[in-house]
This record gives C-alpha cells, structure tokens and sequence, in this order.
C-alpha cells in the first residue's frame, strides 16, 4: 500500500508532503503543512484577488510608489495598492485632457503613452517618460499593462 501511495503522489507531485507517507506521523501536523506551505495556494485562497491586484499592481508598487505613495504622492497620482485603480481609471491627467487609464483603449490612456515615451506627441508640458529615473518598464510588464486597459481596465 505504502508503494502504491509513493508512486501515485511523489515528489514530482505539487502537493508531495512526505510526513504524510511517513509512519507514525501526526495527523494534524500533516494537514497543516499541506494546506499551508505545499500547495501553494495562498494566491486564490480568499477568492478575493483579481488579476488586476496579482499582476498589474506589483508594478506600480515596485516601479512607481516610491514616488506616486506615501504621504504626498507626485502629482496627487498615488498609485499604491487600494489606491492605484480609483486614481487612474478614468480620471483626467494633469498634463494634458485625456483620462490616465480609458478602459479599452491604452492609446486614450495618458498613462500607456508615459510608458512608452509617446507623451511628447500629446503637448507641450508633457514631461518625461515613466518610471522617471528608475528603468523602464520590460516587454512583459508592459504587454501586461497594455491587455489589461484594452480588456477593459477591470480592478
Ligand atoms: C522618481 C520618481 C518617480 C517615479 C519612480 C515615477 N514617477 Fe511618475 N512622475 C514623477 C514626476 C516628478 C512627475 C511630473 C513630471 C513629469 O511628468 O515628467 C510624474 C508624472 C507622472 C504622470 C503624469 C500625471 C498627470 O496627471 O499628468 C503619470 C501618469 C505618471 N507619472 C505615472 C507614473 C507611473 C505609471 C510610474 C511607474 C511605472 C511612475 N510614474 C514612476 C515622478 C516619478
């Protein structure tokens, strides 16, 4: 039976907990390793978080709070978590009369153009390209951003 167990569920297994094949282990001392620390389902075990809040906001967190957070965010723009969705979508920009965020189009969205360093196009008193003084966004983090305001800017 131990063999059969073993070879059904081993360590290529996700949820692989050896204590539970181990003889004479504690029966809630397994439970809690599995459901803690070896399925890794702590990302979607609330139900709560959406792909708004697992993918997009960890970029502005680590590319932008440093400025747009704290106390007195750049340009009131506080793009920190529980924050960042009401201060873009659909709020005007400063700079020029387009909305930060339009859902379903980035090209109608100040923000994508700060991105990419189209800004210039815009205006006069457009600035310089974001993340400003950091480096720039990589591919990914910006397809990312571009799907999700074509998608339609969902929280
Ligand atoms: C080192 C500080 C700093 C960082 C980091 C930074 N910003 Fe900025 N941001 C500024 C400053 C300063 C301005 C105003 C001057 C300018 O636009 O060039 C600004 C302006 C903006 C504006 C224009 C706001 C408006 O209403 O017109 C947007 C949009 C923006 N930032 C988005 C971002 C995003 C998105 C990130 C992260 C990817 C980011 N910024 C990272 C400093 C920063």
């Amino acid at each position: 039976m131990l063999i059969v167990l073993l070879a059904s569920c081993g360590p290529q297994c996700d949820c692989y907990d050896p204590l539970i094949h181990g003889q004479g282990a504690d029966a809630d001392a397994d439970t809690d390793m599995d459901t803690d620390t070896d399925c890794d389902t702590d990302l979607d075990t609330d139900g709560e978080s959406s792909d708004y809040d697992l993918l997009i906001q960890p970029i502005w967190t680590v590319n932008c709070v440093a400025c747009h957070g704290g106390d007195q965010p750049v340009r009131n723009l506080d793009l920190s978590v529980g924050h960042s969705h009401e201060a873009m979508v659909g709020v005007t920009a400063e700079q020029v009369d387009m909305p930060l965020v339009t859902p379903g189009s980035a090209d109608d969205s100040y923000v994508w153009h700060k991105l990419q360093d189209t800004q210039g196009s815009l205006g006069d008193e457009t600035g310089v390209a974001m993340p400003d003084k950091f480096p720039a966004l990589d591919d990914d983090e910006l397809k990312l951003i571009g799907s999700w305001i074509r998608e339609g800017a969902e929280p």
